[in-house]
Protein backbone atom coordinates (compact mmCIF):
# COMPACT_ATOMS: atom_id res chain seq x y z
CA UNK A 1 0.00 0.00 0.00
CA UNK A 2 2.98 2.21 1.09
CA UNK A 3 6.49 2.41 -0.61
CA UNK A 4 9.26 4.53 0.45
CA UNK A 5 12.28 4.28 -1.26
CA UNK A 6 15.58 5.35 -0.35
CA UNK A 7 14.13 8.67 1.78
CA UNK A 8 16.17 11.84 2.29
CA UNK A 9 14.97 14.57 4.61
CA UNK A 10 17.07 17.61 5.81
CA UNK A 11 15.88 20.61 7.81
CA UNK A 12 18.71 22.61 6.30
CA UNK A 13 22.62 21.27 7.02
CA UNK A 14 20.71 18.60 9.22
CA UNK A 15 20.09 15.11 7.78
CA UNK A 16 17.42 14.19 9.63
CA UNK A 17 16.26 11.02 7.42
CA UNK A 18 19.45 9.34 5.38
CA UNK A 19 17.78 6.97 2.91
CA UNK A 20 15.36 4.95 4.39
CA UNK A 21 13.52 2.35 2.79
CA UNK A 22 10.14 0.97 4.34
CA UNK A 23 7.31 -0.96 2.78
CA UNK A 24 3.39 -0.91 4.53
CA UNK A 25 1.74 -3.69 3.28
CA UNK A 26 -2.34 -3.60 3.35
CA UNK A 27 -4.09 -4.28 6.39
CA UNK A 28 -1.23 -4.86 8.25
CA UNK A 29 0.54 -2.66 11.30
CA UNK A 30 3.92 -1.68 11.28
CA UNK A 31 6.03 -0.10 13.46
CA UNK A 32 8.69 2.35 13.17
CA UNK A 33 10.71 1.98 16.07
CA UNK A 34 14.19 4.08 17.26
CA UNK A 35 15.15 6.39 20.14
CA UNK A 36 14.54 10.40 20.45
CA UNK A 37 15.66 12.24 17.11
CA UNK A 38 16.18 8.85 15.02
CA UNK A 39 13.89 10.39 12.38
CA UNK A 40 10.34 8.83 13.04
CA UNK A 41 8.60 11.92 13.36
CA UNK A 42 10.67 13.68 10.18
CA UNK A 43 9.65 10.33 7.88
CA UNK A 44 5.55 10.17 8.65
CA UNK A 45 5.44 14.19 8.25
CA UNK A 46 7.11 13.64 4.75
CA UNK A 47 4.86 10.27 4.26
CA UNK A 48 1.76 12.93 4.93
CA UNK A 49 3.46 16.12 2.69
CA UNK A 50 4.23 18.48 5.96
CA UNK A 51 7.53 18.12 5.04
CA UNK A 52 9.67 17.68 1.54
CA UNK A 53 11.94 15.22 1.01
CA UNK A 54 15.79 16.13 -0.51
CA UNK A 55 15.64 12.78 -2.23
CA UNK A 56 13.81 9.63 -2.73
CA UNK A 57 10.49 8.60 -3.16
CA UNK A 58 6.81 7.73 -1.77
CA UNK A 59 4.16 6.14 -4.11
CA UNK A 60 0.55 5.04 -2.04
CA UNK A 61 -1.39 2.59 -3.82
CA UNK A 62 0.70 2.66 -7.28
CA UNK A 63 1.35 6.68 -7.14
CA UNK A 64 3.73 9.16 -5.99
CA UNK A 65 2.39 11.52 -4.05
CA UNK A 66 6.17 12.48 -2.60
CA UNK A 67 5.26 16.35 -4.82
CA UNK A 68 1.61 16.42 -4.08
CA UNK A 69 0.19 18.72 -1.33
CA UNK A 70 -0.89 17.37 2.36
CA UNK A 71 -4.16 18.44 1.93
CA UNK A 72 -4.72 15.92 -1.21
CA UNK A 73 -2.81 13.61 0.31
CA UNK A 74 -6.07 13.76 3.50
CA UNK A 75 -8.07 13.38 0.47
CA UNK A 76 -5.93 10.02 -1.01
CA UNK A 77 -6.60 7.99 2.10
CA UNK A 78 -3.47 9.09 4.51
CA UNK A 79 -4.34 10.40 8.09
CA UNK A 80 -2.03 11.90 10.72
CA UNK A 81 -2.00 11.48 14.41
CA UNK A 82 0.41 14.25 15.18
CA UNK A 83 2.94 13.91 17.89
CA UNK A 84 1.65 15.94 20.92
CA UNK A 85 -1.69 14.81 19.48
CA UNK A 86 -2.15 18.95 18.50
CA UNK A 87 -5.87 18.81 19.04
CA UNK A 88 -7.65 22.35 19.49
CA UNK A 89 -8.41 22.52 23.23
CA UNK A 90 -10.45 25.52 22.76
CA UNK A 91 -13.06 23.69 20.54
CA UNK A 92 -15.52 21.54 21.75
CA UNK A 93 -15.00 17.09 21.13
CA UNK A 94 -17.49 17.76 18.60
CA UNK A 95 -16.08 20.56 16.81
CA UNK A 96 -12.62 18.65 16.44
CA UNK A 97 -13.89 15.86 15.40
CA UNK A 98 -15.82 17.90 12.39
CA UNK A 99 -12.38 19.05 11.48
CA UNK A 100 -10.84 15.85 10.86
CA UNK A 101 -13.83 15.41 8.18
CA UNK A 102 -13.28 19.12 6.48
CA UNK A 103 -11.71 17.85 3.21
CA UNK A 104 -14.79 15.62 2.94
CA UNK A 105 -18.98 16.43 1.13
CA UNK A 106 -20.38 13.12 2.36
CA UNK A 107 -22.67 14.14 5.03
CA UNK A 108 -23.94 10.83 5.25
CA UNK A 109 -20.62 9.54 5.75
CA UNK A 110 -19.84 11.48 8.19
CA UNK A 111 -22.48 10.98 10.15
CA UNK A 112 -21.59 7.17 10.33
CA UNK A 113 -17.95 7.67 11.20
CA UNK A 114 -18.62 9.96 13.75
CA UNK A 115 -20.95 6.97 15.14
CA UNK A 116 -17.84 4.17 14.12
CA UNK A 117 -15.32 6.70 16.40
CA UNK A 118 -17.66 6.65 19.69
CA UNK A 119 -18.29 3.25 19.23
CA UNK A 120 -14.48 2.67 19.87
CA UNK A 121 -13.88 5.37 21.47
CA UNK A 122 -17.11 5.16 24.05
CA UNK A 123 -15.88 8.81 26.45
CA UNK A 124 -15.57 10.64 23.47
CA UNK A 125 -19.25 10.48 22.56
CA UNK A 126 -19.45 10.77 26.28
CA UNK A 127 -18.03 13.89 26.40
CA UNK A 128 -18.84 15.28 23.19
CA UNK A 129 -19.87 18.74 24.18
CA UNK A 130 -17.36 19.66 26.39
CA UNK A 131 -14.04 21.61 25.15
CA UNK A 132 -11.11 19.33 24.64
CA UNK A 133 -9.14 21.23 27.21
CA UNK A 134 -11.11 19.01 29.93
CA UNK A 135 -9.66 15.71 28.77
CA UNK A 136 -6.98 13.67 30.22
CA UNK A 137 -4.08 13.66 28.65
CA UNK A 138 -5.24 9.83 27.43
CA UNK A 139 -8.26 10.96 26.15
CA UNK A 140 -6.89 13.95 24.29
CA UNK A 141 -4.93 11.42 22.67
CA UNK A 142 -7.78 9.18 22.09
CA UNK A 143 -9.83 12.60 20.53
CA UNK A 144 -6.00 13.01 18.23
CA UNK A 145 -7.02 9.46 16.70
CA UNK A 146 -10.74 9.68 16.66
CA UNK A 147 -10.10 13.09 14.33
CA UNK A 148 -7.90 11.39 12.29
CA UNK A 149 -10.45 8.73 11.18
CA UNK A 150 -13.40 11.24 10.67
CA UNK A 151 -10.92 11.97 7.46
CA UNK A 152 -12.35 7.87 6.12
CA UNK A 153 -8.15 6.83 6.01
CA UNK A 154 -7.36 4.06 4.58
CA UNK A 155 -4.02 4.66 6.08
CA UNK A 156 -3.76 5.63 9.43
CA UNK A 157 0.00 7.40 11.07
CA UNK A 158 0.26 7.58 13.98
CA UNK A 159 2.98 9.52 16.16
CA UNK A 160 3.75 8.21 19.22
CA UNK A 161 0.21 7.28 20.90
CA UNK A 162 2.13 6.65 24.07
CA UNK A 163 4.05 9.83 24.86
CA UNK A 164 3.26 11.15 28.19
CA UNK A 165 0.58 9.01 29.29
CA UNK A 166 0.29 5.70 31.78
CA UNK A 167 1.24 2.21 31.00
CA UNK A 168 -2.36 0.80 31.85
CA UNK A 169 -3.54 3.77 29.63
CA UNK A 170 -1.38 3.33 26.75
CA UNK A 171 -2.41 -0.23 26.88
CA UNK A 172 -5.86 0.71 26.19
CA UNK A 173 -5.62 2.71 23.63
CA UNK A 174 -3.20 -0.30 21.98
CA UNK A 175 -5.78 -2.63 22.02
CA UNK A 176 -8.56 0.07 20.80
CA UNK A 177 -5.93 0.59 17.70
CA UNK A 178 -5.54 -3.34 17.75
CA UNK A 179 -9.00 -3.70 17.06
CA UNK A 180 -9.90 -0.99 14.36
CA UNK A 181 -7.05 -2.54 12.34
CA UNK A 182 -8.60 -6.33 12.61
CA UNK A 183 -12.48 -4.94 12.43
CA UNK A 184 -11.90 -2.48 9.50
CA UNK A 185 -8.45 -3.30 7.99
CA UNK A 186 -7.47 0.06 8.52
CA UNK A 187 -3.45 -0.13 7.46
CA UNK A 188 -1.66 1.44 10.40
CA UNK A 189 2.25 2.85 10.24
CA UNK A 190 2.67 3.07 14.51
CA UNK A 191 5.93 5.73 15.32
CA UNK A 192 6.81 4.38 19.01
CA UNK A 193 9.56 4.76 21.43
CA UNK A 194 7.92 2.14 23.54
CA UNK A 195 9.25 -0.87 21.08
CA UNK A 196 7.72 -3.22 23.78
CA UNK A 197 3.89 -2.55 23.13
CA UNK A 198 4.72 -1.65 19.48
CA UNK A 199 5.46 -4.95 18.67
CA UNK A 200 2.83 -6.40 20.76
CA UNK A 201 0.36 -5.41 18.20
CA UNK A 202 2.46 -4.72 15.14
CA UNK A 203 3.16 -7.52 12.09
CA UNK A 204 6.03 -5.76 10.60
CA UNK A 205 8.80 -3.41 12.43
CA UNK A 206 11.84 -1.29 11.30
CA UNK A 207 14.21 0.29 13.74
CA UNK A 208 15.28 3.82 13.20
CA UNK A 209 19.03 5.15 14.16
CA UNK A 210 20.31 8.50 13.47
CA UNK A 211 18.07 8.41 10.27
CA UNK A 212 18.73 4.54 9.05
CA UNK A 213 16.88 1.43 9.14
CA UNK A 214 19.19 -0.40 11.10
CA UNK A 215 17.06 -3.16 11.42
CA UNK A 216 13.77 -4.83 9.91
CA UNK A 217 11.91 -8.10 10.67
CA UNK A 218 8.27 -9.50 11.56
CA UNK A 219 7.76 -8.27 14.99
CA UNK A 220 8.06 -11.87 16.10
CA UNK A 221 11.48 -11.49 14.85
CA UNK A 222 12.46 -8.76 16.46
CA UNK A 223 10.80 -9.70 19.76
CA UNK A 224 13.38 -12.71 19.95
CA UNK A 225 16.36 -10.52 19.03
CA UNK A 226 18.84 -10.12 21.37
CA UNK A 227 19.91 -6.87 20.50
CA UNK A 228 16.84 -5.14 20.56
CA UNK A 229 15.53 -6.54 23.73
CA UNK A 230 18.86 -5.16 24.91
CA UNK A 231 18.56 -1.72 23.43
CA UNK A 232 14.83 -1.44 23.12
CA UNK A 233 12.91 -3.02 25.16
CA UNK A 234 14.88 -3.19 28.67
CA UNK A 235 15.07 -7.02 29.31
N1 LIG B 1 11.98 21.50 12.19
C1 LIG B 1 13.23 21.05 12.40
N2 LIG B 1 14.29 21.84 12.22
C2 LIG B 1 15.56 21.40 12.39
N3 LIG B 1 15.86 20.16 12.80
C3 LIG B 1 14.84 19.32 13.01
C4 LIG B 1 13.47 19.70 12.84
N4 LIG B 1 12.68 18.65 13.13
C5 LIG B 1 13.52 17.66 13.47
N5 LIG B 1 14.80 18.03 13.40
C6 LIG B 1 16.00 17.20 13.67
O1 LIG B 1 15.91 16.06 12.84
C7 LIG B 1 16.33 14.88 13.55
C8 LIG B 1 15.21 13.87 13.54
O2 LIG B 1 14.10 14.39 14.28
P1 LIG B 1 12.70 13.64 14.37
O3 LIG B 1 11.76 14.56 15.05
O4 LIG B 1 12.31 13.13 13.04
O5 LIG B 1 13.07 12.40 15.31
P2 LIG B 1 12.14 11.40 16.11
O6 LIG B 1 12.67 10.04 15.83
O7 LIG B 1 10.71 11.65 15.80
O8 LIG B 1 12.45 11.78 17.63
P3 LIG B 1 11.48 11.78 18.92
O9 LIG B 1 11.38 10.38 19.38
O10 LIG B 1 12.22 12.64 19.91
O11 LIG B 1 10.16 12.38 18.52
C9 LIG B 1 16.75 15.37 14.92
O12 LIG B 1 18.13 15.55 14.91
C10 LIG B 1 16.03 16.69 15.09
O13 LIG B 1 16.73 17.54 15.94
MG1 LIG C 1 9.14 12.22 16.94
Amino acid sequence: MLNVSDLHVAYGPVLAVRGISLTVPKGQIVALLGANGAGKSSTLRTISGLQRPTHGTIEFEGRRIDNIPAERIVQMGISQVPEGRQIFTDLTVMENLRLGAYTRRDGAGIKRDLDRTFTYFPVLGERRGQTAALLSGGEQQMLAIGRALMAKPSLLLLDEPSLGLAPMLVREIFRIVKAINEEEGLTILLVEQNANLALEIANEAYVLETGQVVLEGSAEELRGNEAVRRSYLGY
